[in-house]
This record gives structure tokens, C-alpha cells and sequence, in this order.
């Protein structure tokens, strides 16, 4: 079955707690997303990814399931959730759910049976070993809490959680275990919804030897327990029995993974994923996680996203993004905060005009910034509480950390959604679960919905321009001034169309020269992101400040 049309997708990304609350108790949920169905269509969006938003003990904020196949109260019910993806399909707009299978909740009813005994129908769904020397069976350490072996005294054995403690992983090495998984995709399939964004799933197989790692604070193991030996057969086995049965399409987060791997997965014949979530752009300002920070790089940025484009061209397809939940706001990341509105409308002109399928995630498109917390007491996420933990043991002070977790942290991105000027920035009549950030009066969807030169305002021109000319969708990337720190360059080709996109990621005025075989005029100007059009001539920009400039040649 075709299912290309996922190339022409723009997704909206939703976190649902905290996007808007429509009963009043301080959590955002479905009835919320009801009532803006038609504001998230409006952006030129036609497809919204909702994190998962199935019952869970929230140890990590719903990435620990303990009901595949309903609905959390929090968020409404089945039925609710029904009328979203009816209602979704009436607008025109696809509905991908958040498959998480590399883990369930400790609180799932498979967990609670198989920590019982070595001998129930539940037993081998998780990784069970025996300990070693009065100790876990290996040095892994998770990602999010701690070792990664916790102790059961009911089976005087250790279970395996590669991120906290409350998310046990599934041992998909049993086929039992893959057949739930295949259960839970035809249950959301049947029931209307067009795909998913798989969850960390490249670590579904691990090393069948438990091998010591590499030691390291968090992560110790990570090399044997993300891509092990059956990985690409239970793949194939959920894309044969399933995916390639329904008209829907799959994109896969997968930590670890260069442009040239993601080939394995996306290309060919045996193409398990439509698409993969890269990770490299995402690290141009840290060392392997947003947490250890480094300047921002513009040379690492644009590395990486040339990788993506020219590896994969004409062989397999990109997912495009610079926002999600697990990362603070780009603005504050890649931009300037003193610049808001240039360096957020400029991000997205660099991001979203190059080939693949752009995912934005809620407040991206009004320009949401970090949030500044001014307690530890205030977070409330096991991955930050987590790394205040390994950072006190290299000595960190408390104080220095919240330092580092307002800059480094994702909840930065969790904080909710700003509606309006009015309380709590419009997004629930009730006390938010989680502080509003209290920029929320001048940044808002009310104040930039009346502001036609708004970043939001600029998000809904640049996805018209790019879904009316598709040399920004399927074009061949390549970059110009690739050396250059403080200007990303790059052309788009399609048959007779040709596009340049220019951006300044300079906080001061920039010199631009045109490439060889360009002009600059402004007859050719299709997007600009200042209320007037760059100033130079056929040859050459004066840029302002993160000033952004698209010319497109039919
Ligand atoms: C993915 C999710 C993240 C979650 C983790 C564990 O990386 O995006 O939010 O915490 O997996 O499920």
C-alpha cells in the first residue's frame, strides 16, 4: 500500500497537559484539543502527533504506559479521543499516536503479574536476571534514574530499566510480547488513527550476553542495550504483520543514530521506518545531551542537517525539527531571546524549506521561550532531578544547577501553552499542574493572532509557501558559505525551479554576497521575515539582526 503521502505532512506535535485545559482542573486535555482543532489547522498543519496520552503513573509524564489501549482520565476517555480523530479526518488532518513499547509502567498490569513469580503467564515479558557477586547482574546505568537493575524479592531477581525506575523494559525477544505490540498497533489502527512516532524503539533488542559497558554516570551500557542482534527482525515483523497492512505511516525517535545508519532503516528493501528522528542537529549546542553545554554551534548545526539532506536524498525520507518535548526552547537555544521574533521566524525559515516532513511542536509557532524557575522544588521531571544527582557528585552546587536547568532542562518546553493576556495565560480556569511562564503577557496566541507581521503569523506564510512549491519539498539540498559561523545558506532544485535561502544567525548586520549564478532581486523575494524586505541589490544583502530572506526562482 502507498502511504507517500506522509511527504506532504506538516505535524503539529501536542504534549497534552500542557497545551489546554477544557474542564478546568489545571491539566490540559482532550477537550481542549477539540476546541483547537481548528486554530492548528489554520497554522497549515495536516497532521498532529500526540504524545502519549494513555493512562500512566506519570513517572515520565505519560512515556510510561500502564494501559495501551485507553485513554488517561487527565485527558478525557476512549470516546473523547474518537471524536478528536473524527473530527481531526473532517479538517483534513491526520492523527499519529505515540507508540511507547520498548518499556511499559511498573503499574501496568503485565508488570505487576510478572514481578510475582519466575513462573506465571507474565514472567518473561521483562528482562529478568539473576544478580552477580550480592549485586546487580552488570554496571548499566539508565538513562534517567540511577543503575538500570532494580531488585524484585518475590523472584530474587533484578529487572532492566533503561530509562527510570517505573519503566521497566519489555523483552521483545519473547514472541509473546511482540504480538502485544502488534495488538496495540491494530487497536489504534482499526480505530481510525494514521501511524506513529515510535518511542526510543531501536532499543527493543539488546546484546543477548548483558555484557558490562563502557562506565559512564548515565548510560553505562547504552552500546548493548540500544541496536542489538534481533532489531531489524522484530522491525520487519511489526512493519510486515502491521504497518504495510494499513494505509499509515511510521516515524522512529532513535537516539544514536548518523545519517548514514538511518539508510538502514529507511531505504530499500528493507525499509522499516518512513522516516527517523536525527538527533545531530539538536546537539550543536551540548555534548551528547542538552545538559552538558557547549556555545552554540552554527557549523555543527548546519553539518548535520547537510548530512541528513544529501545522505538520504532520493534514497529515503527526513523528518524536519528543532522543537519537541525533550528540549528546551530553540529560540533560547539557536536564537537570540533578545532577538525573539527575527531569530524564531529565522529558525524555522532555515529548518522548514528543505526536503522532508516538518513536526512543530505546540508554542513553537508563537515563539515560546525557556521558562526560568527559581527552585529546584519547582521541576518536576525524573530526568532533571536525575541529572542534579550526577552533577552533585562532580561537585555542582544546588544553586549552580538550577543555573543549568533553566538553560539545559526539557521541561522548559513543558511549561503551558499562552493562550491570551488573561490569567494563566488562557490555558485553564483552574491552578495550571505546572508554572506558567510568566512572559506569558506579551507572548501569547491572542496578541500574535492580532499582529500580522507575528512569528505565528510567519509560520502559517512559510508552510503556504512551502506546500504551494514543492521544490522546498522534494528539492536537492546544497548548502553555500559552509564555513561560514554566522550565515546558512543553502539551495533547493527541482527540475526548473530553484530556491535560495538565506539566514543570519548574527546578532549584528551581515554582509551577504550572492552565490555564483543568483539574484537578488526583489522580484524574486517569496519570504522575508522583518515587516520589510531586506535591503541590497541583485548582488548583494545588508541583513539585520537573524534576518531571514527566501528567493525562489520559477
Ligand atoms: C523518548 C521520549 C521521552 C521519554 C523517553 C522514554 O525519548 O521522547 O520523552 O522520556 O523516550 O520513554
Amino acid at each position: 500500500m502507498s502511504n507517500e503521502w506522509y511527504k506532504e505532512l506538516v505535524v503539529y506535535q501536542i504534549w497534552c497537559r500542557s497545551f489546554r485545559d477544557g474542564n478546568g482542573d489545571g491539566a490540559g486535555d482532550l477537550y481542549g484539543v477539540l476546541e483547537k482543532l481548528d486554530y492548528i489547522k489554520s497554522l497549515g498543519v495536516n497532521a498532529i502527533w500526540f504524545s502519549p496520552i494513555y493512562p500512566s503513573p506519570n513517572a515520565d509524564w505519560g512515556y510510561d504506559v500502564s494501559d495501551y489501549k485507553d485513554i488517561h482520565p487527565d485527558f478525557g476517555d476512549s470516546d473523547l479521543f474518537k471524536q478528536v480523530v473524527d473530527e481531526a479526518h473532517k479538517r483534513d488532518m491526520k492523527i499519529i499516536m505515540d507508540l511507547v513499547v520498548n518499556h511499559t509502567s511498573s503499574e501496568h498490569y503485565w508488570f505487576k503479574e510478572s514481578r510475582k513469580s519466575r513462573d506465571n503467564p507474565y514472567s518473561d515479558y521483562y528482562i529478568w536476571k539473576d544478580g552477580k557477586n550480592g549485586g546487580p547482574p552488570n554496571n548499566w546505568t539508565s538513562l534517567f534514574e540511577g543503575g538500570a537493575w532494580e531488585y524484585v524479592p518475590e523472584r530474587d531477581q533484578y529487572y532492566m530499566h533503561a530509562f527510570a525506575k517505573g519503566q521497566p523494559d519489555l523483552n521483545m525477544d519473547n514472541p509473546k510480547v511482540r504480538e502485544e505490540v502488534k495488538d496495540i498497533m491494530r487497536f489504534w489502527l482499526d480505530m481510525g488513527v494514521d501511524g506513529f512516532r515510535e518511542d526510543v524503539i531501536t532499543f527493543i533488542s539488546k546484546d543477548p550476553d548483558f555484557p558490562n559497558g563502557f562506565p559512564l554516570p548515565i548510560a553505562c551500557g547504552i552500546e548493548h542495550y540500544n541496536k542489538g542482534p534481533n532489531l531489524m527482525k522484530y522491525l520487519k515483523e511489526f512493519r510486515e504483520d502491521v504497518i504495510d497492512k494499513y494505509d499509515c505511516f511510521v516515524v522512529a525517535e532513535s537516539p544514536m543514530t548518523g545519517a548514514k545508519d538511518a539508510l538502514r532503516f529507511t531505504s530499500g528493501d528493507d525499509r522499516v521506518f518512513d522516516m527517523m528522528i536525527s538527533f545531530d542537529h539538536m546537539n550543536a549546542d551540548c555534548f551528547m545531551t542538552d545538559t552538558i553545554h557547549l556555545p552554540f554551534s552554527l557549523k555543527k548545526f548546519k553539518k548535520a542537517l547537510g548530512a541528513w539532506q544529501t545522505k538520504l536524498y532520493g534514497k529515503a525520507w527526513n523528518a524536519l525539527y528543532i522543537e519537541n518535548h525533550d528540549h528546551p526552547r530553540v529560540i533560547s537555544r539557536y536564537g537570540s531571546e533578545e532577538f525573539r521574533d527575527e531569530s524564531g521566524k529565522m529558525l524555522a525559515t532555515a529548518a522548514f524549506l528543505m526536503s522532508g516532513t516538518p513536526f512543530i511542536y505546540q508554542g513553537q509557532e508563537i515563539g515560546m521561550v525557556n521558562n526560568k524557575l527559581d527552585s529546584l522544588d519547582e521541576f518536576k521531571d525524573v530526568v532533571t532531578f536525575n541529572n542534579e544527582r550526577v552533577f552533585r557528585k562532580f561537585g555542582v552546587s544546588k544553586k549552580r544547577y538550577l543555573k543549568i536547568a533553566n538553560k539545559t532542562s526539557r521541561e522548559n518546553s513543558r511549561t503551558p501553552v499562552q493562550w491570551d493576556s488573561s490569567a494563566n495565560a488562557g490555558f485553564t480556569t483552574g491552578t495550571p499542574w505546572f508554572g506558567v511562564n510568566k512572559n506569558y503577557r506579551t507572548i501569547n496566541v491572542a496578541a500574535d493572532e492580532a499582529d500580522p507581521f507575528s512569528v505565528l503569523n510567519y509560520y502559517r506564510k512559510l508552510f503556504r509557501l512551502r506546500q504551494s512549491n514543492k521544490v522546498f519539498i522534494y528539492g536537492k539540498y546544497k548548502e553555500h558559505f559552509r564555513r561560514n559561523k554566522k550565515l546558512y545558506c543553502y539551495e533547493m532544485t527541482r527540475d526548473k525551479d530553484r530556491a535560495l535561502i538565506v539566514c543570519s544567525f548574527s546578532d549584528k548586520n551581515l554582509h551577504f554576497k550572492a552565490p555564483k549564478g543568483f539574484s537578488l532581486d526583489e522580484e524574486f523575494i517569496a519570504l522575508y521575515n522583518y515587516p520589510d524586505k531586506p535591503s541590497g541589490d541583485s548582488d548583494e544583502l545588508f541583513l539585520r539582526p537573524y534576518e531571514a530572506a527566501v528567493f525562489l526562482y520559477k
